[in-house]
């Protein structure tokens, strides 16, 4: 277990968990046919689709597919990594973790690090005792009532006010047994130039703790609260060992339940407007801190939910970080909305006038990543002139025609063409020259990979992947059968060995007949090859431990669907290359068809 418990450790907690009594204490089950039912906690439905089977220790949703152990179980309903979870089940059944022992160099920078994450819980809670008891907070506590904020609020954000000293933190903390070098490393004071000595960082401003996603301080936000000064709004903790802007998010650590349970983030610019759309009862927001929204970001999003929701300050530079933003966000493989606050306001703003109702339903209303980027290129190009308008043309097509859905795509279009004022051939034209580019794109990247696979002899590791994903399929169909077709629906059979073939077909033939499947049944009416073969597929899967069964199944589903899709993706991009000069039509759809071919795969890829 990631060297940190040991694998006793982890039966011995497995062997006394229950999974239907930890599940129910989340979901409410029903018993039918020999496992217990719900509404899955994962997605949202009506009709319950979530199984539990308590013999094997299991669940699954047929709806979603998340499915695995009681650990996997508690670690995506709580947040949590596996090993959190373990950890969690381990408490609630009042099991000892546990002691290890690490190296010296990492139990002295274990050791470090919690000094410093205890600096900065001092310092939020001295900057908060501040704003809220004492004399010198006065300015502060108006400040943030001028803005609206209620007493709760600042004790939910634990909101705090630096007192205008030079030496407070200083004296206090290096009173307290900490050295100067630690204060340093947390970003609570600077070195002088000129002398020697050190003064506090952060003087005469409201305090914004910044925590990580498991509610530790790693930094603060400090705002001014004269905004006339020609001193910097906001002054940041500068990057530190604990403190890193790029995959840090402001408020996830209160808003990651909320996220998860809307299956949505919103994402804004300013701390006060995350702390605005909280407080108003908005909970599923997060703030970036001051930079671009990075792939990393992204990453620690998808954690939770699937849709991100830009809603940025809508003038020029927020609208500018949006448009930036979108590509990144979308090639990590995040569904992404824009909002844009009316009347230039920003979402703190808006929402303090307007209320959550009006919030929510411009979040409803939020414009998808394709109308959002049309209507951006529209709004900076020049339509006065011809060539402004195939150059806007020009920078949303790449977007469009790789809309997944036919439909859409030709509404698009259309609609394209009625904006600018562009003749639909023009338009036509256009769009085949978008085709060949991303084709030419396609053809490259292709060749780059076969080149890779040449080099590193992937393929044959690649032909080992696949044998093993068939395996762990047939494997897993034949403890349950209903998966048969399922599996077969998105795997035509013509995708297995002949060997494979002959199992699929005795397992159907058996389901016609009601019959289950059994090792001597199988064993008399199998071929040699196929009867040795399942077993050998039976045997595989005894060394894995059980938690681990469903999530190789599906990664193994995702392989062949891969296999598929790869298959029929090289076949129609030969076959295009024919109809380049003969029939652009023929061309054009085919290569469209690639196009939305590799957008699945990418899919699969991205999502695991
Ligand atoms: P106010 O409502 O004006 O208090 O601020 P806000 O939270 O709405 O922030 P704003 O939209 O003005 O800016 C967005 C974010 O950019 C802030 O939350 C900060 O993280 C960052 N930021 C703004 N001004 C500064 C600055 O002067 N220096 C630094 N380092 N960051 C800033
Ligand atoms: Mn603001």
């Amino acid at each position: 277990m990631q060297g940190m418990v040991s694998d006793e450790f982890v039966e011995r907690v497995r062997e006394r968990s229950d999974i239907y009594s930890v599940v129910s204490h989340y979901v409410q089950l029903t018993q039918k046919s020999g496992r217990y039912w719900g509404c899955c906690p994962f997605h949202n439905e009506k009709t319950a689709s979530f199984s539990v089977s308590p013999d094997k220790g299991l669940f699954y949703c047929f709806g979603c597919g998340a499915g695995g152990d009681v650990f996997k179980f508690l670690s995506l309903i709580e947040n949590v990594s596996y090993f959190e979870a373990i950890k969690l089940q381990a408490q609630r059944l009042g099991i000892d973790l546990p002691t290890k022992n690490f190296s010296p160099e990492e139990e002295r920078r274990r050791r470090e690090e919690k000094i410093l994450l205890k600096i900065n819980e001092l310092a939020r809670d001295f900057y908060h005792d501040c704003l809220i008891k004492t004399a010198r907070g006065e300015v502060g506590r108006k400040y943030l009532a001028a803005r609206g904020i209620t007493q709760e609020t600042i004790e939910t954000f634990k909101l705090g006010f630096a007192p205008d000293e030079w030496e407070n933190i200083f004296n206090r903390f290096t009173r307290q047994d900490f050295t100067a070098q630690q204060l340093e490393a947390v970003g609570l004071i600077v070195k002088r130039k000129n002398i020697s000595g050190y003064y506090d960082r952060f003087r005469a401003r409201v305090m914004i703790p910044i925590a990580d996603v498991f509610g530790r301080v790693v930094g603060f936000g400090g705002r001014v609260i004269d905004s006339a000064d020609d001193t910097p709004k906001y002054l940041n903790t500068a990057e530190t060992v604990l403190f890193n802007k790029r995959n840090l998010l402001f408020g996830l650590d209160k808003s990651n339940r909320a996220i998860s349970a809307a299956g949505k983030v919103i994402v804004v610019e300013g701390y006060m407007d995350a702390i605005s759309l909280f407080s108003a009862g908005v909970k599923n927001v997060v703030a970036t801190l001051g930079t671009a929204f990075t792939a990393e970001h992204t990453k620690l999003i998808l954690r939770y939910a699937k849709k991100i929701i830009f809603c940025y300050d809508s003038d020029e530079a927020g609208q500018r970080a949006t448009y930036r933003a979108l590509p990144i966000v979308q090639a990590a493989g995040a569904e992404v909305f824009v909002v844009k606050v009316p009347d230039g306001k920003d979402p703190d703003e808006f929402i303090r006038k307007h209320g959550k109702e009006a919030f929510e339903n411009l979040v409803e209303h939020a414009a998808t990543l394709i109308d959002y980027r049309m209507k951006y290129v529209l709004e900076h190009a020049d339509l006065s002139t011809i060539r402004g308008k195939i150059q806007a043309l020009q920078e949303i097509l790449p977007a469009v025609i790789k809309i997944p859905d036919n439909i859409t795509r030709n509404e698009y279009q259309k609609k394209i063409a009625a904006v600018l004022f562009l003749d639909e051939q023009l338009v036509a034209d256009e769009w085949k020259k978008s085709l060949r580019t991303a084709q030419q794109n396609s053809i490259r990247e292709a060749q780059k990979n076969s080149n890779i696979v040449k080099r590193t002899i992937l393929s044959s590791d690649e032909n080992i992947m696949i044998r093993e994903a068939c395996e762990t399929v047939l494997r897993m169909m034949w403890y349950e059968d209903e998966l048969v077709d399922f599996v077969l629906n998105l795997i035509p059979r013509e995708n297995f060995s002949e060997v494979n073939r002959e199992i699929i077909g005795w397992m159907e033939n058996r389901m016609a007949q009601s019959l289950r499947f059994d090792e001597t049944a199988a064993a008399m009416e199998l071929s040699e090859a196929a009867n040795a073969q399942l077993s050998r597929i039976l045997m595989g899967g005894a060394n894995d431990p059980r938690d681990k069964e469903l999530s190789i199944f599906e990664d193994s589903l995702k392989v062949l669907r891969r296999v598929v899709m790869k298959k029929k993706y090289d076949k129609i991009l030969s076959q295009a290359e024919k109809y380049i000069e003969s029939d652009e039509e023929t061309y054009a759809k085919m290569i469209q068809e690639s196009l939305d071919l590799k957008y699945q795969m990418d899919k699969l890829k991205g999502n695991p």
